[in-house]
């Protein structure tokens, strides 16, 4: 059962405005929100086939070999809300087993969100399926259709990574506020290099031998000359991502291969050779750094499942009925 679309409004864009304060910085930036333009969706869904991009892969395992483990901790007839649900891929293998009651795909793009609503109506037609249009970083309201219901979150594909520690806190705050008390939260989480994972494997799993990735980063080039007049020099610019040990965050950039300047927005930016546009963080959290996270969110870590070669954790958390205490 699929019902029309839900409550919020699209949401239009500032790139513009974005390019002109970013690229004004001594440390040039773009905000990695603006990668997901149509040819920029089109690349990441390829990023995610990569031999070396294992985290779909490897998230998607771990979902199906634990769904039951998940459904048996948390208990059937619960609405599933699915934060940044794109074509909601990874859907299906928790809501056969969860017997859930409702699934709320919550995305920011609503022409994505109808199709795969629809798909997924093929597929569990005897479901409530309640889409939201909106930015699930911004305050939004569940549909009427799950008042009443008890709910579970789903926050897959380390999604949480590409938000500063603190956003990210806040992030996961709002959603133990919106999911309520007795809710439960799915959410998969890339893991540090360590023990399992080495600092090569995760570069290259941004840094791919195809240069998809590459093409991705420098599609943010591409959509300034498109969309704001740009005059860049594409072939003035290459993709690097290097891992941040430190801040603990894989960072890409696009960097100058030599002296380039460009008009954009009506301003004028110049940057000397080896000089970087600094364009996504992606941060990575061994198993501790997790549940302190949880924890200081309004979460409860209660069980975690890793692959064998220790890549990626899906999380399971419940809300932390006392953190809302006075
Ligand atoms: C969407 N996000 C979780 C991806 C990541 O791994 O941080 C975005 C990405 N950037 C380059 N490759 C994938």
């Amino acid at each position: 059962m699929y019902e029309a679309a839900g409550a919020c409004e699209d949401v239009s864009s500032d790139f513009a405005d974005a390019v002109r304060a970013g690229l004004s910085q001594p440390q040039k930036i773009i905000p990695a929100r603006y990668f997901y333009d149509e040819a920029g969706s089109i690349l990441f869904e390829s990023i995610t086939r990569l031999p070396e991009y294992y985290p779909t892969r490897t998230e998607t395992a771990i979902l199906t070999e634990h769904a039951g483990a998940i459904a048996a901790l948390v208990g059937p007839g619960r609405a599933v809300i699915e934060y940044g649900s794109g074509s909601s891929a990874k859907t299906p293998l928790l809501l056969t087993p969860l017997q859930a009651a409702a699934y709320v795909p919550v995305d920011i793009s609503g022409e994505f969100l109808g199709q795969s609503a629809a798909a997924l109506g093929a597929l569990f037609p005897a479901l409530p399926i309640l889409p939201v249009v909106a930015d699930f970083t911004q305050r939004f309201r569940l549909p009427a259709g799950v008042a009443g219901l008890p709910r579970l979150g789903f926050f897959p594909g380390s999604t949480l990574g590409n938000l500063a520690p603190m956003a990210a806190i806040d992030l996961l705050r709002g959603f133990a506020a919106l999911l309520g008390p007795g809710s439960w939260l799915v959410i998969g989480l890339d893991l540090a290099p360590g023990s399992g994972k080495s600092v090569a494997t995760l570069e290259a799993a941004y840094d791919d031998a195809a240069g998809v990735t590459a093409a991705f980063n420098l599609n943010q080039l591409t959509r300034i000359n498109r969309e704001l007049g740009g005059t860049v020099r594409i072939a003035d610019f290459a993709h690097r991502a290097v891992w941040n040990a430190a801040l603990g965050r894989i960072e890409m950039h696009l960097v100058a291969v030599q002296d380039t300047a460009f008009t954009a927005a009506g301003e004028t930016f110049s940057l000397v050779a080896g000089e970087t546009i600094h364009t996504e963080n992606s941060y990575k959290w061994t198993l501790p750094e997790s549940r302190l996270m949880a924890r200081a969110s309004g979460w409860v870590p209660t069980t975690a499942w890793t692959d064998s070669d220790q890549r990626f954790a899906v999380h399971l958390w419940q809300h932390d009925a006392g953190a809302m205490q006075p």
